[in-house]
């Protein structure tokens, strides 16, 4: 059996998988916070835009996005591989009343959190990504310091100016600031990096993180539906 497959049929080793994804797209939620940021700037979408076409033709973010996919599909995968597995055990197991003060609602509810997300990021890539990188939709062109390139700003702010878009991107973020808030400290559990002095560490860390990402996500809906940019 290769080492692969080892990890893989291992509970430990999806365990570790789930964590090594997880840590990347965690990485990746502060890169694509900061550029989205981008879309509050009053300038008519200008640095938004160059922003944009720059990522898209950046060989090393090409390739960081093709990990970018392979790491969500694989976190989703392990993921339900694993709470399907946990419930097959429950029920055959006998059960252990947990009154653990440590378990919290989040960390109750991250299969469901996890499916939410997924659902978003469908939803997230067709409205978005799949307009500039596969012309699937329609999309404009903006020529800017003397270059043709797509105008995904109009496509942001156009549809945010839907409530029902922008509500569902505000829910959604609410949900992964819920799923961050448990993932980033049970990341470093699942590595083995327990420890009395930094486990606390981690804790506030990640819970501070996901209310960065998380509001800071929110925000950006909630102020191009309120047509407010800076
Ligand atoms: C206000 C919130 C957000 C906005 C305005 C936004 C905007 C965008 C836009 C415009 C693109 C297309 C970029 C391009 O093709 O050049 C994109 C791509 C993407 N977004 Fe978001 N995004 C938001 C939140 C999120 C969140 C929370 C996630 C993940 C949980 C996410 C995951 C992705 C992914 C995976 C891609 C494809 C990136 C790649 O090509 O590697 N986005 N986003």
């Amino acid at each position: 059996m290769s080492w692969i497959t080892q990890t893989l049929s291992s509970s430990i080793g999806k365990k570790v998988l789930m964590a090594l994804t997880g840590l990347f797209l965690i990485l990746f939620l502060v890169v694509h916070l900061a550029g989205n940021l981008q879309l509050l700037v009053d300038d008519g979408g200008q640095s938004f835009n160059a922003y944009a076409y720059k990522m898209a033709h950046n060989p090393f973010i090409k390739v960081v996005s093709y990990g970018n996919f392979f790491f969500i599909l694989l976190h989703a995968v392990i993921g339900i591989v694993l709470t399907i597995k946990n419930k097959a055990a429950r029920k055959v197991g006998y059960h252990v009343s947990t009154k653990d003060s440590e378990s919290t609602w989040a960390s109750k509810n991250m299969p469901l959190l996890g499916v939410i997300i997924l659902v978003f990021i469908v939803v997230h890539l067709m409205g978005f990504w799949a307009k500039a990188k596969l012309g699937i939709g329609e999309i404009g062109f903006v020529i800017i310091d003397g270059v043709e390139m797509h105008d995904l700003y109009t496509v942001v702010k156009t549809a945010y100016e839907n409530i029902l878009i922008s509500g569902f991107y505000v829910i959604s973020m609410i949900a992964l600031g819920f799923h961050l808030s448990h993932g980033f400290q049970s990341a470093f559990q699942s590595l083995g990096l327990n420890h009395k002095k930094y486990t606390p560490l981690f804790k506030t860390v990640g819970t501070l993180y996901s209310y960065i990402v998380c509001f800071g996500f929110a925000i950006i809906p909630i102020l191009m539906y309120l047509g407010i940019s800076f």
